[in-house]
């Protein structure tokens, strides 16, 4: 704490200048949360940025709000059997995602800050359930477990080690990035408190099997006499498939389908916060109601997905890269080098931010570890014109890498004939000692960072 204070005008210079350095969030392609609204929306987010909501007392037009009008918040977590929160916008969502409630029935689910808070809530939920079911059969209840896909968001690993419940995952192979259901069935037992699967997955975008996996765990039910429900996970896919594949079964369609996490926040809708200020609760509002309804949404999920259609078919043409994310699924592209002996991804990565854009590079998951892939993620503003940016832009990266490959080559062998002896020196090595440091060792640390390497 400095002892002089300055003029408030000085200290906001300070601050503002400092935060200049920031990347732009707009260019953040790694992220799925929102970062453009109307600006009708950031009118809104500041006459209310100044109340809290949960102070019903205090606030009440902002409780009606949340709880007659909107969606309260960006994670929805939905469940079947318990009823704890009458709030009509989750009867919204629930009428969305095909839950099996009369017109005049009432849903039940809670807002939460995130899908990482739903997680943690239907977790526990489901714990807490088959803890007692255990308890009443007399049986042991200590060692419960969770099966999921090795390519699940990190909050699930969370999940397991903050409510000490053993994750067994499904691992992944070269060429297929999703949790296999006939393998997660397999994994099934006693003990296991609930399958978790992903509508979006956070690596490729691609939606898993969930109506097979209802299929092939309803069979094992049946056999074992156990009744192990299933999760999903639709934080990034729960606002798009019903929009753009309305006949995909992944939903409450689904019997063994007990609960559902779906996030506002991701792609469209609304920005990302951790406080519950009344701000969210308004800008969601008019986000549902007021402007995108049904039909507002649909398009806006065909634009994204036709700009992501641009950017796969740009990165395509300059025939360097191989497309590991599929036509269906979430708006995201997911690529790899078709070459990665002279340079890789994470050069790649690091190259694009000189022109501002922020693209994560990341090795997948176990056992698919030797897959190192780029990924850009296509929300509502990114437009057909900064798709084509962004391709040119990276053609622009490959061709400098290319050059700079083939200068530090050149060097290499003049240095190596000037050598007594002409030792000439291997390629790789050649590398090594030009750029040693940051390439080498920023790979070894996205790859030990795992999960949290900028894939969430
Ligand atoms: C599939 C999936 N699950 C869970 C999460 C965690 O969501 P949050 O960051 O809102 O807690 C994310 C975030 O990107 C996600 O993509």
């Amino acid at each position: 704490m400095p002892e002089q204070s300055i003029p408030k005008e000085a200290a906001y210079q300070i601050i503002n200048d400092e935060l200049m350095l920031d990347g732009n969030p707009r260019l953040n392609l790694a992220s799925f949360v929102t970062t453009w609204m109307e600006p009708e929306c950031d009118r809104l987010i500041m006459s209310a940025i100044n109340k809290n909501y949960v102070d019903m007392d205090g606030y009440p037009v902002t409780t009606e709000l949340q709880t007659h009008d909107c969606i309260c918040s960006f994670g929805i977590f939905i469940c079947r059997p318990w009823n704890f929160l009458q709030n009509r916008c989750v009867n919204m969502i629930s009428h969305l995602l095909n839950a099996p409630i009369g017109e005049d029935d009432i849903a039940v689910g809670v807002g939460t800050v995130g899908s990482s808070e739903a997680i943690m809530l239907a977790g526990l939920a489901f714990k807490r359930k088959w803890q007692n079911e255990r308890k009443a059969e007399g049986k042991p209840h200590d060692k419960p477990n969770i099966v999921t896909g090795a390519n699940v968001q990190v909050c699930w690993e969370k999940f397991a080690k903050y409510f000490e419940v053993e994750l067994k995952e499904v691992k992944l192979r070269e060429g297929f990035y999703v949790m296999d259901p006939v393998k997660a069935v397999e994994m099934v037992d006693e003990n296991t408190i609930c399958v978790a699967a992903i509508l979006g997955s956070i690596l490729t975008g691609e939606f898993e099997d969930i109506k097979l996996l209802n299929h092939l765990l309803t069979e094992k039910n049946r056999e074992t006499g156990w009744s192990t429900p299933i999760h999903v996970d639709a934080a990034s896919g729960g606002f798009v498939a019903p929009f753009l594949y309305p006949d995909l079964e992944w939903d409450f369609r689904l019997p063994l389908v007990k609960s559902i996490n779906v996030s506002s926040s991701q792609i469209i809708a609304q920005y990302y916060q951790f406080i519950r200020l009344g701000f969210e609760v308004s800008t969601c509002s008019f986000a549902f109601l007021s402007h995108y309804v049904m039909k507002g949404y649909r398009s806006i999920m065909e634009n994204c997905m036709e700009n992501a259609k641009a950017v796969k078919e740009g990165i395509q043409a300059t025939g360097r890269f191989e497309m590991v994310s599929g036509d269906v699924g979430v708006p995201l592209v997911a690529f790899s080098l078709r070459d990665s002996s002279r340079y890789t991804v994470f050069d790649v990565s690091q190259s694009l931010r000189r022109f501002g854009w922020i693209v994560p590079a990341y090795t997948m998951p176990a056992d698919a570890e030797h897959v190192a892939v780029l990924r850009v993620v296509i929300r509502e503003d990114f437009s057909g014109s900064l798709a084509e940016r962004l391709v040119s832009d990276i053609r622009k990266v490959v061709a400098d890498l290319d050059g700079r490959w083939s200068r530090t080559a050149i060097v290499a062998e003049v240095k190596a004939e000037e050598k007594p002896g002409g030792v000439v020196a291997h390629r790789k090595s050649v590398r090594e000692t030009t750029q040693p440091q940051e390439i080498d060792g920023d790979r070894r640390g996205r790859v030990d960072r795992k999960k949290t390497n900028g894939v969430c």
